[in-house]
């Protein structure tokens, strides 16, 4: 990442301007968490390691304690590491510590800032957590039931014709699922551009809103810089991406609307939403149709990219541990046999695959860090002061790989909740109290459905080397807001022949 050193380098030369007010806050500093020692001016900022930090947060709390508090070139970061203070912080003091933190690269450089994820806790923010939970809520949830099969269903013969793609198959099938809950659109049978567009935003989104990864950040009068000036790549990157934000927004939402302008009917959210306003102003910030339209790129992005990288992490542990996948056929064998493909109703019969789905969302963490929150007043905890505008992250990685609650946490194991003391980690994968995921119960239920049919009717195989020896991929995972195993190699093969008919 040579463009975060140049960046930076650049952001130290500004930042003498900034220098005087952080001086005082050493002068007069009150007593904050404990956490490693800060340079002045750069703070903790070149401690913060640009892969994986979640390991090096967990690492610090074995000497810190479990909330560490770090100085980001003036700012105040609080890093939690423990469940319980994520609960307190969060949830029980969710409407101080609800708020998003402003990120000049992401939200204003970019264009990602009317997505929900990065709203602050406003009207707008509220409006959307409203609609999502009415489309893809527990309740509303049910009516796409047979809308999540067939996706899952061309998933599987994806699966069965190139099962080399399964990666292909697998966002093809979350594009699916999404694109007709939120526009209405039936994705093309090959090379659907919607689904790709998401899939491209999404990895910006998930680099641009990484905490410290683009020094614009933490000084955003480096945005004022011309983007001729070298050394600073991130102008252009932004102008890029930019591009690609706007055709989030727009393309899938034009669609929408030349469909309802040209009487084609359309049951979405966004035709649903469109049908009550009289006045299509989506490019008017705050307007009710841009908040429709900025609603539905949250359901759409939000999506695109998490339940496909939990289904890589199944593939990679399957791979790696293939005695679960064994117990796992066993257990869909018995319960439902051969002649038909496991559902979601089944789930609850399906024990072993319960407990397979949580050690996937466990081992293979989709947002490691989640979504900064950050506080609005200054506050007190454990004789600690916080103060306002102190950018708060749970270390979602670091509850779930915490070795007291989870004993061996790096190994793949889903019988660990036989014992009821390691706690299900829907608790924290999902985030936390006024900004926790709504989607998931839409992530459940695809990741569950697809996890059980694909070992109904496939056994994932390690691949072969030149020499014959099977290769046992490694566990490593890419840093980013959203994460997912490396590339690795497996083989899928259909366990009986005979069983595909039903996915003809
Ligand atoms: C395995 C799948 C998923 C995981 C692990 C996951 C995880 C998360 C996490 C950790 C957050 C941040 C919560 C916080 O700030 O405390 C979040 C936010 C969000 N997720 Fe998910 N998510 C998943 C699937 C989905 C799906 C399927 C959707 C859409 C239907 C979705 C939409 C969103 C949205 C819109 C937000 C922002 C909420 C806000 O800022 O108020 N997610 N998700």
């Amino acid at each position: 990442m040579d463009y975060y050193y140049t960046n930076l380098a650049v952001a130290l030369g500004l930042a003498g301007a900034a220098s005087i007010p952080v001086a005082q806050t050493y002068l007069f500093k009150p007593k904050y968490h404990p956490g490693p020692t800060p340079l002045p001016i750069l703070g903790n900022l070149h401690q913060i390691p640009r892969e994986t930090p979640w390991k090096t947060y967990k690492e610090w709390s074995k000497a810190y304690g479990p909330c560490i508090h770090l100085e980001v070139a003036g700012k105040h970061v609080l890093i939690l590491n423990e469940y319980k203070d994520a609960e307190e912080l969060f949830s029980k003091r969710g409407p101080s510590n609800s708020e998003r933190p402003h990120l000049v690269m992401a939200s204003d450089l970019v264009g990602f800032g009317r997505g929900l994820a990065l709203l602050p806790y406003d009207q707008d923010a509220r409006e959307a957590r409203k609609l999502i939970h009415l489309t893809v809520g527990t309740k509303a949830l049910s009516s796409y039931t047979p809308l999540i099969e067939n996706e899952t269903l061309r998933y599987l013969r994806g699966l069965r014709d190139t099962p080399e793609a399964f990666l292909d198959h697998l966002k093809y099938s979350a594009g699916g699922i999404i694109l007709k809950i939120a526009y209405g659109y039936d994705v093309e049978p090959k090379n659907d551009p919607l689904v790709f567009l998401a899939n491209d935003a999404l990895d910006k989104f998930s680099r641009t809103t990484l905490l410290g990864e683009f020094p614009v950040d933490i000084f955003p009068s480096m945005r004022y810089i011309p983007s001729w000036v070298p050394g600073i790549q991130f102008k252009k990157l932004a102008e890029e991406w930019s591009q690609l934000a706007t055709q989030l927004f727009d393309r899938p939402f034009n669609y929408v609307k030349d469909q309802l302008k040209q009487g084609i009917p359309n049951d979405s959210f966004s035709s649903r939403q469109l049908e009550n306003i009289t006045e299509w102003n989506d490019n008017v910030i705050g307007s009710r149709a841009e908040v429709i339209k900025a609603t539905a790129v949250s359901l759409y992005a939000g999506a695109s990219d998490t339940t496909v990288s939990a289904m890589r992490s199944f593939f990679l542990a399957m791979t790696i541990y293939p005695e679960f996948q064994v117990m796992a056929q066993k257990e869909i064998d018995s319960v439902i046999g051969a002649n038909r493909l496991p559902t979601i109703n089944d789930r609850r019969d399906m024990p072993f695959c319960d407990r397979l789905v949580k050690e996937v969302l466990r081992w293979g963490v989709v947002g490691p860090l989640g979504i900064p929150h950050v506080s609005k007043v200054d506050d007190e905890y454990n004789g600690y002061f916080i103060p306002k505008g102190t950018i708060i992250v749970g270390n979602i990685w670091g509850m779930l790989h915490d070795e007291k609650q989870y004993p061996d946490p790096d190994l793949f194991n889903p019988d660990r909740f036989l014992d009821s003391d390691q706690p299900d980690p829907s608790l924290y994968v999902f985030g936390f109290g006024r900004r926790a995921c709504p989607g998931s119960h839409l992530a459940h239920t695809s990741i569950f459905l697809s996890i059980a049919q694909t070992l109904a009717l496939f056994t994932i195989k390690r691949a072969r080397d030149e020499k014959g020896n099977e290769i046992i991929p490694e566990a490593e995972f890419v840093t980013g807001t959203i994460s997912h195993p490396k590339p690795f190699q497996c083989n899928i093969v259909p366990r009986e022949e005979m069983r595909l008919h039903l996915i003809d």
